[in-house]
């Protein structure tokens, strides 16, 4: 694996397949309550530039049952991209910490950190993609359907961080995956230019919410304004309004469809309370898995 954990590109199909199944072996480990302490007397940098539950609570937990202490740095600690140059933060942290787990707003940040830290890198989202969930997201998927052979992903809403790395995704591991947005809300063009010219998988990008749901495994989806662009939510629910994933939704794909959500969910806009509590709604499995893949990925960069 490469030393850093930045990108879904980065890895292999295989390396992929190994992830999963150190989740899922991690996984009964933590919830038989087993000891693991593969980070005895190790530590974890948990850089904050964005507000985080699901991530902040499942590294530090994570960690925290390996052995190791995970430190949270605020957006109002270290002053991440304000303070100093990110260079000197990458060398001054990782001569104190093990692995050190960023959230960043820019991208390029995160590379930088990487390009200059000694201890890996884990991306825990940037405005560009966010691999700690789709690896979580996958696990999940594996779990529920028992195989992910002949698999259709459909992402209704914005284009966004999540879809990138769903994208990187399906240019690693077979699929079907179909981005469903507004028209100028599509995911970045390079990043469906490599999952569609590598031939792995079959991708779409439409606007058409009858057509694009038909015969989807998944149906996946995700806040219609980001963190970073909430001053744009209200202008947005106009626009993403025939896009909200509801009960009649649900009910025209065809067939037995899963719901996924990265969370958090604004009820109300991108989807609706009945269709978050339905039986076919495996968000809070999703949201569990990030700790157990989390987990597999922190042990695998340092194996
Ligand atoms: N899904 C996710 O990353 O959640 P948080 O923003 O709460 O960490
Ligand atoms: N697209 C969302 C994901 C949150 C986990 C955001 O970046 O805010």
């Amino acid at each position: 694996m490469d030393k850093h954990f930045l990108h879904i590109k980065d890895l292999t199909k295989e390396e992929i397949f190994d992830l999963i199944s150190l989740s899922k072996d991690l996984k009964s480990k933590f919830r038989n309550k087993e000891d693991f302490k593969h980070f005895h007397n190790k530590s974890l940098a948990m850089i904050f530039a964005k507000p985080s539950a699901r991530t902040r609570i499942s590294f530090e937990t994570g960690f925290t049952w390996m052995g190791g202490h995970a430190l949270f740095l605020g957006p109002n600690d270290i002053g991440i991209g304000k303070r100093e140059a990110n260079k000197d933060i990458a060398r001054v942290v990782s001569r104190y910490n093990d692995v050190i787990m960023a959230r960043l707003f820019d991208h390029k940040h995160i590379l930088e950190l990487a390009e200059y830290s000694n201890s890996p890198v884990v991306n825990g989202l940037t405005d560009y993609n966010h691999p700690c969930q789709i690896m979580a997201d996958i696990l999940t998927i594996s779990e529920h359907r028992g195989t992910l052979d002949d698999l259709h992903v459909c992402y209704v809403g914005d284009g966004n961080n999540i879809v990138h790395s769903w994208l990187q995704l399906a240019a690693r591991l077979p699929m079907k995956f179909t981005c469903l947005c507004p028209e100028g809300f599509s995911p970045d063009e390079a990043t469906v230019e490599l999952a569609m010219t590598n031939g792995v998988s079959e991708i779409v990008i439409s606007h058409d919410t009858i057509e694009g749901i038909k015969g989807a495994d998944v149906i996946y989806t995700d806040v219609w304004a980001s963190m970073g662009q909430k001053e744009e939510a209200e202008a947005r629910e106009k626009l993403f309004a025939e896009f909200q994933v509801n009960g009649d939704m649900m009910s025209r794909t065809g067939k037995d469809t899963l719901f996924m959500h990265c969370l958090p969910a604004e009820r109300g806009r991108e989807t609706t309370d009945n269709v978050m509590e339905a039986d076919y709604s495996i968000v809070f499995d999703q949201a569990e898995n990030r700790l157990h893949v989390q987990n597999a990925i922190m042990v695998a960069l340092t194996s």
